[in-house]
């Protein structure tokens, strides 16, 4: 998957991905990471990118003209790497805080696509024309405001990147884990057997597999109503997991009765 990346700071997105997962499917070959500088496409002999809103008001923005030759330029060499205009549009996401807010769903539909640009904002914003030009999705990575749009974009891309095939090595971990329908993952433990007086539960050391996996889905569920029941609403029972969830909630009141 290549990812292209319209920014005014091109090092900052290449230091964020070039190490751990990412790094390694980027010399591997499954990944590709295209920052594009902005600034390079500046039409005026300043270098400059922005300038004061129309109608007055707080800080600078960034211009249509720049962003635009840099989506061409990338549009461009797509092409030509495939030969032809596409048919399919090109996504291109801008970061922003008035988006959607990116969840798991919406990196496994994006981790489909062979090419996605992401262009990150600074200042207040970009110029609005630009937008409505290339855009086709608006994505937040959550209800706060930060600086610029580089740290969302990199979110992104790691999230889209480990749904990649070949990324993580080991498949099945992006399968069984946290999100994936509904339920957070279950709590996990390695050596030594005792920490600070801390057993493993014994479960996990009978080498019994029905038993831990029937253990593994009850912690799961357990967690899940612990930290985030808004997941269990969306989630369709099994009945299993519902007989789980009777145990669970007994075991709850027992304690309560205890205190
Ligand atoms: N740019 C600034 N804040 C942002 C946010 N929360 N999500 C995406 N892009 C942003």
């Amino acid at each position: 998957m290549n990812f292209h990346v319209l920014t005014l700071f091109p090092e900052m997105i290449e230091q964020g991905v070039n190490t751990s997962i990412t790094g390694r499917a980027i010399n591997n070959g499954l990944l590709s990471i295209n920052a594009v500088n902005i600034r390079d496409y500046a039409f005026n002999k300043h270098n400059s990118v922005d300038d004061y809103p129309y109608g007055g008001g707080a800080g600078m923005l960034m211009q249509a003209e720049p962003v635009y030759l840099a989506y061409e330029a990338v549009k461009e060499q797509i092409d030509k790497r495939k030969q032809e205009p596409q048919k399919h549009p090109l996504r291109v996401v801008y970061l922003s805080p008035q988006g959607d807010v990116f969840n798991q769903k919406m990196a496994e539909e994006m981790a489909q696509e062979e090419d996605l640009v992401l262009l990150c904002g600074h200042y207040e914003g970009i110029d609005e024309r630009v937008l409505e030009e290339i855009v086709t999705d608006y994505v937040s990575i959550g209800d706060y405001v930060l600086t610029g749009g580089e740290l969302p974009a990199m979110v992104m891309i790691d999230t889209i990147s480990r749904l990649v095939p070949g990324v993580l090595h080991n498949d099945v971990s992006a399968e069984f884990e946290s999100f994936q329908d509904n339920l957070l993952e279950y709590p996990q433990y390695t050596k030594p057997a005792v920490f600070e007086g801390k057993a493993v539960p014994e479960v996990l050391l009978s080498g019994h597999h029905a038993n831990i996996r029937r253990w593994r889905l009850k912690e799961s569920l357990r967690k899940t109503k612990q930290r985030r029941p808004d997941l269990l609403q969306h989630r369709v029972l099994s009945k299993e997991e519902e007989a789980l969830l009777e145990e669970i909630a007994q075991e709850e009141s027992t304690q309560s009765e205890e205190l």
